[in-house]
């Protein structure tokens, strides 16, 4: 069965048949009428072990707008709850028939885990720490409908870089259609041997955002996820802000050194302490338009992992 797990399971022409396709999927979804039939018979289980409002409900449109049947299973309100294990309920789920198993769990490497218990494509919705590859997908089309090619193109990724998911599915991505990438970041909120792999992978570091956003032609800022930091929140959230935040100050900066660069957000956003309103809502915000591409992405996905593949198994 093949899976989507990690963007490194893609090549660059991999990518670009996603991306295209996503923008035929873009077209049935300004649609009046968006179903298409091409998923009609085939089932899709979005089981999410945390909480989602974009990826989920994308997920479950994107089933749904193909004609597949669609259900949703949460961790709360499962009996995972009364202490069924993961292998358990997945192998539950997969008795009853399913074709794809759209999966986001805490632990890194969960959906890995997963494909290999059962006899379903897997589609890893964020695992942990470790990746959350349909929403760099996500952002690359996002990114190229207002920028063109991102060969060449400057993309800052600034936050909390420790515990995203995003960021690392994302340098995968960027890399591979030819994006600079600059990681920025206090230090506290770098990983631990973030330096080699920057080495090894060609991108940069910064801790200086505002050296950074005078040739920034993309601004991704990153979620601080206060849910992961048991041992507490370093610098605090208004050195973060001053540090960090892309306020008002910094969006004038940026858009006085270009005009035409762009934010992103993969939400949910922290509004006033990594996000200013001003930057969030305005005119050069990719923030909803990524959130409409996660559907044609995501049913772009789904197309190439289910359709047509009766007796290719
Ligand atoms: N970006 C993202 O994964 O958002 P949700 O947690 O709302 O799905």
């Amino acid at each position: 069965r093949r899976h989507l797990l990690s963007v490194a399971d893609l090549d660059h022409a991999q990518i670009r048949t996603i991306l295209d396709t996503a923008a035929e999927m873009h077209g049935v979804q300004q649609r009046e009428v968006k179903k298409l039939p091409t998923l009609r018979g085939r089932t899709v289980v979005n089981l999410f072990f945390e909480d989602s409002t974009r990826t989920r409900s994308s997920f479950e449109l994107a089933g749904k707008w193909l004609s597949a049947d669609v259900i949703n299973i949460s961790g709360k309100g499962s009996s995972t709850s009364k202490g069924e294990s993961l292998r358990d309920t997945v192998l539950t789920v997969a008795a009853m028939g399913v074709d794809a198993l759209v999966i986001r769990h805490s632990a890194s490497g969960a959906a890995h885990q997963v494909s290999q218990w059962v006899d379903a494509h897997v589609i890893n919705a964020g695992d942990g720490t470790h990746e959350h590859p349909t929403q760099a997908l996500l952002d690359a089309y996002t990114m190229e409908r207002r920028l063109g090619s991102l060969e060449g193109r400057h993309v800052a990724i600034v936050g909390d870089l420790t515990h995203s998911r995003v960021v690392r599915s994302n340098l995968l991505c960027l890399r591979t259609l030819g994006a600079r990438v600059t990681l920025v970041a206090p230090p506290t909120l770098m990983p631990a041997g973030i330096g080699s792999w920057a080495a090894a992978d060609g991108f940069e570091l910064s801790n200086d955002l505002d050296a950074v956003l005078p040739t920034a032609d993309a601004v991704m800022m990153l979620r601080v996820q206060r849910e992961r930091m048991s041992g507490g929140f370093f610098p605090t959230a208004r050195e973060y802000t001053v540090g960090y935040g892309l306020t008002r100050d910094r969006l004038n900066a940026l858009m006085a050194a270009n005009p035409d660069a762009v934010i992103c957000h993969p939400g949910p956003m922290n509004r006033g302490l990594e996000i200013a309103a001003d930057a969030a809502d305005g005119a050069q915000s990719l923030i909803l338009d990524q959130v409409s591409a996660g559907v044609a992405v995501r049913m772009s996905v789904l197309y190439h992992l289910l359709a047509g593949e009766e007796g290719q198994q």
